[in-house]
């Protein structure tokens, strides 16, 4: 039996979430409701800027307060989606405060002492988070990967991986989704238009470029998939990514190319994809059926399709994986780890 990490509380529990104002943020609050979270009180907080208007929660709107004067000393649970400057300053107040962090920013995810979790994958990683109080949620495109590679590795262990990804604009946040919209209307009416979000027109287009350039010439964005992959699965796999946006809404969509230490089959991983937790396979090429963004959008289940054998190596298959990148990709991965913490299974 694991014991909970955080007392019962009859009553429910204090949750704040930082960014309550933004895609994610709100999300989350509409997770929290739609799950019955055991909530006693919610408390959004986000900046200065968006301090003292209201967001909603199970029908009720409540005011949003600065979190920079706010005094974390009697939540129990706090759902952060900030950005990583926010969460590397305000995290720690938050956990030296008593209260448990789950932090959808990039900030804490590679420490060696901070739990980088997906509940369904790696829940015993969580048991770190008792000394320290933060957990990290992994990146959108991360959690969807290793939601399909899991099972699989479990079967036959995974060698290499070799990804590319069509990501949705909501992933970079509230503006992007309005940048999207504006430029598409621009466009289509013939008027000018520009791009604050994006290092280039969305509309219309296709940018392989999330996040900043480094060094190795990957962007950070494809260093966080390769980065987390290895260490959710706490295995030696040799990954590999390009990360691109696309100019859809909500859910991500990747191509995933998989080489194995040893034989698997396209049948046998289907079925076991068909069998394990959050994952829903659509697979039927003459029904011309596949996942789509479009479907994805605004469920909680992780779609597997064109599940196929790679006829071009030994020991490889192709898989198509979409999802909600707000919601499993974020607010449902947070939500579901605050679960954990309170579970007494
Ligand atoms: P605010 O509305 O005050 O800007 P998104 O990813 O959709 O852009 O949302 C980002 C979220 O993070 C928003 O809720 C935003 O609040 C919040 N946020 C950004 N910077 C800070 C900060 N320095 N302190 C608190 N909240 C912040």
């Amino acid at each position: 039996m694991m014991h909970a990490f955080l007392p019962e509380k009859k009553q429910g529990y204090c949750v704040a979430v930082v960014g309550a104002t933004g895609a994610v943020g709100e999300t989350m609050l509409e997770i929290l409701a739609e799950r019955a979270f055991p909530v006693a009180s919610i408390i959004p907080l986000a900046s200065s800027r968006s301090a003292g208007s209201t967001v909603e929660f199970s029908g009720r709107d409540y005011v949003v307060q600065d979190l920079a004067s706010f005094d974390p000393k009697n939540v129990d649970i706090a759902l952060f989606s900030a950005g990583a400057d926010t969460a590397l300053t305000y995290a720690p107040r938050f956990a030296e405060a008593g209260c448990y962090v789950i932090d959808n920013s990039s900030a804490w995810r590679m420490h060696d002492d901070v739990a980088l979790v997906v509940p369904e994958v790696n829940p015993e990683s969580l048991k770190m988070a008792r000394k320290n109080r933060i957990i990290a949620n992994p990146n959108c495109s991360t959690i969807q990967m290793v939601m399909a590679l899991k099972p699989l590795h479990d079967a036959v262990p995974i060698k290499r991986v070799v990804v590319s990804t069509y990501q949705a604009v909501s992933g970079a946040g509230r503006e992007a989704m309005t940048e999207l919209a504006e430029q598409t209307r621009n466009l289509l009416a013939g008027q000018a238009y520009d791009n604050q979000v994006f290092p280039a027109r969305i509309a219309f287009n296709v940018i392989p470029h999330i996040d900043v350039f480094l060094d190795n010439g990957y962007t950070k964005e494809e260093q966080k998939m390769i980065d987390e992959t290895r260490k959710i699965l706490a295995a030696d796999i040799a990954v590999t990514a390009t990360t691109v946006r696309v100019p859809v809404f909500y859910g991500h969509s990747e191509s995933i190319n998989i080489t194995f230490a040893a034989p698997m089959d396209a049948e046998t991983a289907r079925m076991l994809l068909a069998e394990a937790e959050g994952i829903c396979v659509v697979d039927d090429p003459s029904g011309e059926d596949y996942p789509l963004p479009s479907e994805a959008a605004g469920t909680d289940a992780v779609w597997v399709g064109r599940i196929r054998n790679d006829n071009s190596f030994k020991n490889s298959l192709h898989l198509w994986v979409v999802a909600d990148n707000v919601r499993k990709g974020a607010a449902l991965n947070a939500v579901q780890i605050a679960e954990f913490l309170i579970s007494r299974s």
